[in-house]
């Protein structure tokens, strides 16, 4: 056994001895284990390592900081950016047993939560009493808290109740060499100096493992509808967006859009979904509504949707008539299985832009891309109420990512957009962390890094490069 086995197999054991036998998964018992559900690869590790509690995560910590042993932290594996992922060397912590939800305080309206939580179950215990967790996205079925509040995640709520970290009240986070940040405050209030909980959030896994949070929950509708609205032009794009916001003061809970391709798609022969809107226009929007007064909430909204018709501010529009319906409506936004069905390969991009740069911008990807790759296509679609712009593209035959890269993400410096609006840097976007971030700011980011985690063990190489 070489000098570096042998090192290796004393941490595990000394790993073993904090977390069981059952806490600590090596050699066959991890593979063929998914290393996410974007990538389709299995994962790569030393050990997988499944601790119950911020006690034992901290542990394991104290023996890898002593061991110099890389440690990647894992939620649902669902991130867009590669924040997640490892190689044979590094040993992965999961937080997938740590998924208990401790309490619910209905008066302070907070829910205590373990960081392997599951969002969905977040949602379905908050809805058992009329209350609501304001972050919502299309993996909420395999997301973990603790993912959530390390990648600072984004989703369909954003324009109404701001991105995770506006969610999070307190924190326990396991630093580096295993000393424990808690900062469990459950009260909205609390201006006592620089925000420690805040710089955890969006750190992706690089300054400490979140272990526990106090989430911030609100009054859930009574209601919610959904519109889908063709409209004509990316000028009333922008002027819908502010006129509901105005007329449903408060209730504008989602304003999604879609550009044509991606609506088309979505509702053709690669998707079982009929398109509920057959008028053809370059724009989709797709709208959620809260509503508080169930007699009149929805009269309202269809009379406001005529409004528009008839002023010529849309094409055409459709209000859900049922949940399945809405479901439906909200498929056409957030399925990928037809871009999967039609195309061999697909990139994905997460950036933002002022709203009036947007529809130029798109168009000048598109032609870069179309000039530079034949058979290429790019469908756009995004969180637009919030300035976030996905794209989905398919190089065609070729396989270029950098190049696709430069073409999405150079144009954004000049912009003052980001080139991540919601998924983070990871691995993915570190080489263009710079067309967004100024040398001074990354360079205080690699300060905070180095005093942090000066042996570099957590998630080294995810965001920058020391
Ligand atoms: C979405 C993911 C890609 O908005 O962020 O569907
Ligand atoms: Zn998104």
């Amino acid at each position: 056994m070489s000098a570096m086995n042998r090192q290796s197999g004393e941490l595990l054991e000394q790993i073993k001895s904090v977390v069981g036998e059952t806490g600590i998964l090596t050699g066959d018992a991890i593979t063929g284990r998914s290393a996410g559900i974007w990538s389709g690869e299995t994962l790569q590790a030393l050990a997988l390592v499944r601790p119950q509690n911020t006690e034992e995560v901290a542990r394991v910590m104290r023996f890898c900081h002593q061991a110099g042993q890389v440690v990647v932290p894992a939620g649902g594996m669902t991130g867009l950016a590669g924040g997640h992922q490892s190689s044979r060397s590094e040993i992965v912590l999961s937080t997938e047993r740590m998924n208990r939800i401790e309490s619910m305080d209905t008066h302070t309206r907070t829910m205590v939560v373990q960081a392997g939580v599951i969002l969905q179950n977040v949602h379905e215990r908050a809805a058992e009493e009329g209350l609501m967790f304001a972050l919502d996205l299309g993996a909420r079925a395999s997301c973990t808290i603790g993912g959530n509040i390390a990648t600072n995640a984004g989703g369909v709520r954003v324009l109404r109740y701001g991105m995770m970290r506006e969610q999070v009240l307190g924190l326990e986070v396991v630093l580096a060499d295993g000393s424990v940040v808690s900062s469990m405050f459950n009260v909205l209030k609390n201006n006592t100096g620089y925000d420690l909980r805040q710089m955890f959030v969006g750190s992706e896994g690089t300054l400490g493992i979140v272990t526990r949070a106090v989430l911030r929950l609100h009054e859930a509708p009574l209601a919610t509808e959904t519109a889908l609205l063709a409209v004509p032009t990316w000028d009333k794009v922008m002027e819908l967006l502010r006129y509901f916001d105005a007329v449903l003061p408060g209730a504008l809970a989602a304003f999604e859009v879609m550009w044509r391709d991606h609506y088309v798609l979505n509702t053709g022969p690669f998707s079982e979904i009929e398109p509920p809107l057959e008028t053809e226009t370059p724009f989709y929007i797709l709208l959620d509504v809260f509503i508080s007064d169930l007699d009149h909430g929805r009269a309202k909204l269809e009379e406001l949707l005529t409004t528009c018709l008839e002023q010529g501010e849309i094409a055409d529009g459709a209000l859900a008539t049922s949940e399945s319906e809405r479901v439906r409506f909200w498929q056409i936004r957030e399925d990928f299985e037809p871009e999967q069905k039609k195309f061999e390969r697909i990139y994905g991009y997460d950036v933002s832009l002022p709203l009036e740069a947007m529809p130029d911008y798109v168009e000048s990807v598109r032609a870069e891309l179309t000039t530079a790759f034949a058979d290429a296509e790019l469908l756009a679609y995004g969180h637009i109420g919030d300035g976030n712009l996905h794209f989905t593209i398919y190089p065609g035959q070729a396989c270029a990512r950098d190049a696709v890269d430069e073409m999405v993400y150079f144009p954004l410096k000049a912009l003052h957009g980001s080139v991540s609006a919601e998924h983070g840097i990871g691995l993915e976007k570190k080489a263009y962390l710079g067309y967004t971030r100024s040398e001074t700011e990354i360079e205080l980011m690699r300060r905070t890094k180095r005093m942090m985690d000066p042996e570099n063990i957590l998630n080294p190489g995810k965001l920058f490069d020391l």
